[in-house]
Formats: structure tokens, C-alpha cells, sequence
């Protein structure tokens, strides 16, 4: 389904960061989750790199009230006389690569995911973007993102990330009904936001990942609040289903839930293996040490 008015290159991403981060009270009563670390980054660097690496050159942060954080993160640091040691003291001087720009809009007040997203439509006009939730950390050979912007290239369509997920997990997240187009790649037909396990319409939840055509903002704007009072995402997605094809794309990798504490604890330990410098002695502190006296 070809689109006119607007190209195909997918320039620009939207980072939600707004929510109340409730389940890992108190560690987010004064700084947003997105800064909480695995191993040595905090989870919105992990979600902009992932975004570089799909081609995205501006990122937009919806920010709330704990977030200055984040703006001192992307921003430059100006102790010249830390940084240019090693190379990580030089990375963390300069975590945004040149040519790269971040611009950051208040949501004043806490609405929903749908209002936050449409918090950026003045900056994202009439081309398509990504959203971004920095709660799902993937680890994938080719970047998550980057399996979605070519779909999306390929098709002019919006695409939305999914993962199956097993068990009574499912009503944590929306879920998602298809049809199978090919391997991993669904047309949308239902999405429910966190159905109850035997109403679940498949075991393939959203994750948080999603590449949309500048149609979901009339929908955005549509919204009727939900039972909680917030304007859901998912439901802007479900009327954008009756006007353009929506493709749910079950990228290759793994994806943490780094918005449970177990996730959290899971990327941890996983990416702490992978880690250059402190991957083995881990490995052998959770064989010899932990896992024998457990
Ligand atoms: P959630 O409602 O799932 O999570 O928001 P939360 O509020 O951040 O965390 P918990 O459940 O209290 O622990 C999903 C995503 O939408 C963003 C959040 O930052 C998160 O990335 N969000 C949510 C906003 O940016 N604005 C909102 O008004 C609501």
C-alpha cells in the first residue's frame, strides 16, 4: 500500500519518558527508569543507539518532571580534564555522535502513552517516525529497530514490534491477532490492551517498538479517554487499522522487560556475560560461587 505526500525514510524517534516508573519504587522517586543501568549504561542509551543504528538522526524525548537526568545524559559534559583518558571516559564525553540532534518536549500532564506520543506531532509534521519505549532493551545481531525500518521501507506501512509471549505474561502487554504474511510478519487485524489470559486473541504481545505514518496523529487526536483516564496508544492503533494496513513484525533477538524487576535483573546478568571486561569472572562467579551454594 504505496503512500503519497510523504517519503519513505524513517528520520525521526520518539522516547516516551514520562511514566511514573511505579514498580521500582523508591529507586525512580526523583530520577526517571530510563536512567537505571544495565551493567554500565542506563536503558535510554541502549534505546538510542538502537535508533542510530537504524538510520534515526532526530530523537525526540517527551520528559515529565524527574527527567532533567536524561537532558544532562545526551548533553555534553564539560570536564574536559575527566574525559579523552580511555575510551569509555571519551564515550561518555561525547554520547551523541555528531550529526545526531535531541530535542525535549514536556508532557505536563501524565495522560497515557497516546497523549504522549502526540505530545510530538508539530515536531514530526508529515513523514513517518519511530517510537521508542525504553522499558523493552533488545539484543538482536541486525538492531531490532533497524529488521523494522526495513520492513517498513519495503511495505510503506506502519509496523509494530511484537514478541511471542508465553503464559498469563501476555495481559501485561496488547496483544495482537494477524495474518501471516510471510515468516514473523503479521497484517494486523485486532489489538487489545492488556486482555486477560483466555481472552488473549494470540500469544504475540507488543513490545516497544513501533514505526508509524504521519495517519496515527488524526487518530491521536481522536482519542476518548479509557476507564483509567488515559489515552492508549493501542487504541489510536486499532482505528488506524480501518484506514491503512498496520504490519506486526516479530523482529529476530531477544527482548527484556526491563520495566519488571526481573527483567531488569535478567538483562543485567545476560548482558553482564556478554560484557568485555567483566563477562568471564562472572560467568565463573555464578558457576563456582552462587550457583553451587544455591
Ligand atoms: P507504562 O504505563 O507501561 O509504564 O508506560 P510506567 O508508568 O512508565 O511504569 P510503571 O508501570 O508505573 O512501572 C509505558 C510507556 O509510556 C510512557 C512511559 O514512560 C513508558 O515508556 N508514558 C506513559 C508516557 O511517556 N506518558 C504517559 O502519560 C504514560
Amino acid at each position: 500500500m504505496a503512500h503519497v505526500g510523504y517519503g519513505n525514510k524513517v528520520r525521526k524517534a520518539v522516547f516516551p519518558v514520562v511514566g511514573m516508573g511505579s514498580r521500582f519504587l523508591p529507586a525512580t522517586k526523583a530520577s526517571p527508569k530510563e536512567m537505571v543501568a544495565v551493567v554500565d549504561k542506563p536503558l535510554i542509551q541502549y534505546a538510542v543507539e538502537e535508533a542510530i543504528d537504524a538510520g534515526i538522526t532526530e530523537m525526540i524525548f517527551i520528559t515529565g518532571r524527574t527527567n532533567r537526568s536524561i537532558e544532562d545524559h545526551f548533553d555534553k559534559a564539560y570536564e574536559p580534564e575527566l574525559y579523552g583518558k580511555t575510551d569509555r571516559l571519551a564515550m561518555a564525553h561525547n554520547i551523541v555522535p555528531k550529526g545526531i540532534s535531541c530535542t525535549y518536549i514536556r508532557q505536563t500532564e501524565t495522560l497515557g502513552l497516546g497523549h504522549a506520543v502526540a505530545t510530538a506531532s508539530h515536531l514530526i509534521g508529515n513523514e513517518p517516525f519511530a517510537v521508542i519505549l525504553t522499558d523493552d532493551l533488545t539484543c538482536s545481531k541486525k538492531g531490532a529497530l533497524r529488521q523494522m525500518v526495513d520492513i517498513y521501507e519495503q511495505n510503506n506501512s506502519a509496523v509494530i514490534a511484537v514478541q511471542k509471549i508465553d503464559g498469563v505474561a501476555i495481559s501485561a502487554n496488547s496483544a495482537i491477532s494477524g495474518v501471516k504474511q510471510r515468516d514473523r510478519m503479521y497484517q494486523l487485524d485486532s489489538i487489545v490492551e492488556n486482555p486477560a489470559y483466555a481472552d488473549a486473541p494470540s500469544d504475540l504481545g507488543v513490545t516497544g517498538r513501533y514505526i508509524f505514518t504521519p495517519t496515527i496523529f488524526a487518530h491521536l487526536a481522536a482519542l476518548q479517554p479509557s476507564a483509567r483516564g488515559e489515552y492508549q496508544l493501542t487504541d489510536a492503533i486499532r482505528a488506524l487499522l480501518a484506514e491503512e494496513q498496520v504490519l506486526a513484525f516479530e523482529y529476530e533477538g531477544i527482548r527484556y522487560d526491563c520495566g519488571s524487576k526481573l527483567g531488569l535483573l535478567k538483562a543485567n546478568i545476560e548482558l553482564g556475560l556478554r560484557h568485555h571486561e567483566i563477562g568471564d569472572e562472572l560467568r565463573t562467579y555464578l558457576k563456582n560461587e552462587l550457583l553451587a551454594n544455591l
